[in-house]
């Protein structure tokens, strides 16, 4: 060929190649664009009234319904009186903590104004849910549920249900969020919960229509505050599929421990035949000395009758026992195929080599003498600029990475904006240590991480012995029972800064929390902090603190 045809040829090749990926891109990853406003309306979910935070009306808010690879546009109009931030628990934001919607990594979208969230669900499957990250408004709803659905080229590891029903489970006070969180900054505790909400609704209020011999998929998710939930069918056993994103061993329970923030997926077949046309489904409150359910009723073809009573039997309320032994019971399916074709165990986590190991022991102090909670004797303060922000603009006495010690070394407890530096890719240890004897449940934001080990008393090197290195669950949330430690191994392979937080909203609101920087591959000088490989600062960030002078 002659330079010029060989050069117009390759310009046609590259065109056509160019065409092909754009096409491949637009198919395989639709827009969906969402308009959703946040406004308080009054609700009595128990028949007392209170201020609740509704999404275009609705309580519980929309289900934000994608499948995998899907972006997800969101514009959100605040018409509250108050600062506003969703995070979506679970959702990875590959590269992408611009859209995490957490305190430490956005402006909060202020009263009267929009904001639009832009991300994608990248190689992501499964039951998620989102929720207000500010001001304790959580305790005032604005939640809702999220499926991430497979691809129709990927095989689900079970027969396609009939229906989906998505299950918000979680604590409610009568009331309002804003006299909680003004018990909070007074110095005081949060009082016990006045009952559970079953999507929004009080007892025997939710109904969920079966028909006789035919499968469901129950995506339960606990959103409440703080308090763990045993959730159970009347007659029906659960056969567990999915949590969090990841397909587990599918075993049949007849009741769960749901603790804060977690999710789960498990198929119901309704019975063929029976003698009752409707049954109890109960969520109830788990290691706090009083006794709530709450309750909705799975209806047969529609019947309208009441179910037999009495409620289902759940564990007695502080059986730890029964909760650790179930934890542990929940594995990985290393042959089911999550969000890729390959099966979740063609990826051998257990025969990654270590780089470091993080112990995060929890604890509760006065500082200036107000309760707060601490993570390895310090308690989170937020500066008035977010901390990605402050990465972005190169703002210096923002915060200061390493003030948060590796391990716990009894210090009094001090406020500090606690930031742990790790490198792209380090595979990193992680042990809480809950010396208290409460439940206590952890998240991390944009991972999932391998559940390894749990025990009582105080971890050692010698505990990694008795690690699961084959099938432990792969999830986002984790608790750790009182007086006990769990071990989580977690691949450090998705740049940004990422909130690690109590799921208990007291806790985290007093400053159980901290933040992991993850960042670009050869960054390993602390004083050159680059953003490469991240994605860029959206052109709609907000700016608020320092950073709107940058
Ligand atoms: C969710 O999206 C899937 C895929 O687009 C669709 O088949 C399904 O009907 C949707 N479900 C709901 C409840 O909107
Ligand atoms: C916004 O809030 C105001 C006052 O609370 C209310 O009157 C108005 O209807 C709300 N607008 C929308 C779109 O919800
Ligand atoms: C606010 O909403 C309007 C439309 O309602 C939209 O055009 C605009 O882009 C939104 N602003 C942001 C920052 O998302
Ligand atoms: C229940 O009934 C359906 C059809 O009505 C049938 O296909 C199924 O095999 C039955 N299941 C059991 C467990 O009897
Ligand atoms: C982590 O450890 C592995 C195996 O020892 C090593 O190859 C890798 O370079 C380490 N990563 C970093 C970022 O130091």
């Amino acid at each position: 060929m002659k330079p010029k045809i060989r050069l117009i040829a390759s310009a046609i090749v590259v065109y056509v190649i160019s065409v092909l990926l754009k096409v491949s891109v637009d198919a395989k990853s639709p827009q969906l664009f969402l308009d959703w406003t946040v406004s308080f309306s009054k609700r009595a979910p128990l028949g007392i009234a209170k201020q609740v935070i509704v999404i275009n009306d609705q309580f519980p808010g929309p289900l934000l319904n994608a499948t995998t690879n899907d972006v997800v546009n969101v514009n959100v109009h605040n018409n509250l009186t108050e600062p506003f931030l969703i995070t979506w628990n679970g959702v990875q934001m590959r590269r992408n903590s611009w859209q995490d919607g957490v305190q430490g990594t956005n402006c909060p979208i202020m009263p009267g104004k929009n904001w639009t969230y832009s991300f994608q669900l990248k190689d992501q499957i499964g039951s998620f849910f989102y929720y207000p990250s500010l001001l304790l408004q959580k305790a005032a709803g604005g939640y809702g549920a999220i499926r991430v659905n497979s691809r129709n080229v990927i095989a689900i590891p079970f027969p396609m249900p009939r229906k989906e029903f998505d299950i918000l489970i979680g604590d409610w006070y009568n009331v309002d969020h804003q006299e909680l969180r003004a018990r909070l900054d007074s110095g005081s505790w949060l009082p016990l919960p006045d009952g559970i909400l079953i999507n929004g609704l009080g007892p025997n209020q939710a109904s969920f229509n079966f028909e006789p011999g035919a499968t469901y998929r129950l995506r339960i998710s606990n959103v409440g505050l703080k308090t763990t939930l045993n959730f159970r069918i009347q007659d029906h056993l659960m056969q567990l599929v999915e949590t969090e994103g990841s397909y587990t061993a599918q075993r049949y329970y007849n009741s769960l421990d749901i603790h804060v923030g977690q999710s789960y997926s498990v198929l119901v077949t309704a019975n063929n035949d029976s003698d009752s046309m409707s049954y109890y489904m109960v969520a109830s409150a788990r290691c706090i000395p009083r006794e709530l359910s709450g309750v909705a009723i799975i209806r047969y073809s529609g019947f309208e009758g009441e179910p037999l009573s009495p409620l289902p039997q759940g564990p007695l309320l502080f059986d730890y026992i029964y909760s650790a032994e179930q934890a542990l019971s929940i594995r990985w399916n290393l042959e089911a195929s999550g969000p890729r074709p390959n099966p979740q165990g063609s990826y051998h986590y257990g025969s990654i080599d270590i780089n470091r190991t993080v112990v995060l022991s929890n604890g509760v102090g006065l500082v200036n003498g107000k309760i707060r909670y601490t993570v390895n004797g310090v308690s989170f303060h937020y500066p008035d600029t977010p901390l990605k922000l402050a990465d972005y603009f190169q703002l210096e006495d923002v915060f200061e990475p390493g003030i948060i010690p590796n391990m716990p070394d009894f210090r009094f407890p001090s406020l500090g904006t606690s930031v742990i530096d790790v490198l792209y890719r380090d595979y990193v240890q992680v042990v809480f240590h809950n010396p208290m004897p409460f439940l206590q449940t952890w998240h991390t934001d944009g991972y999932n991480f391998f559940v390894v080990g749990m025990g009582f008393g105080m971890w050692d090197v010698s505990k990694m012995a008795t690690y699961n290195m084959v099938d432990a669950i792969s999830r986002s949330t984790v608790q750790v029972y009182p007086f006990s430690w769990t071990a989580i191994l977690i691949m450090l392979d998705n740049q940004g800064m990422w909130n690690l937080r109590s799921q208990d909203a007291e806790r985290s609101y007093l400053g159980q929390e901290l933040y992991i920087r993850v960042k670009g591959i050869g960054q390993d000088d602390p004083s050159t902090i680059s953003p490469r490989d991240e994605d860029p600062i959206p052109q709609n960030a907000l700016t608020c603190g320092r950073a709107i002078f940058a």
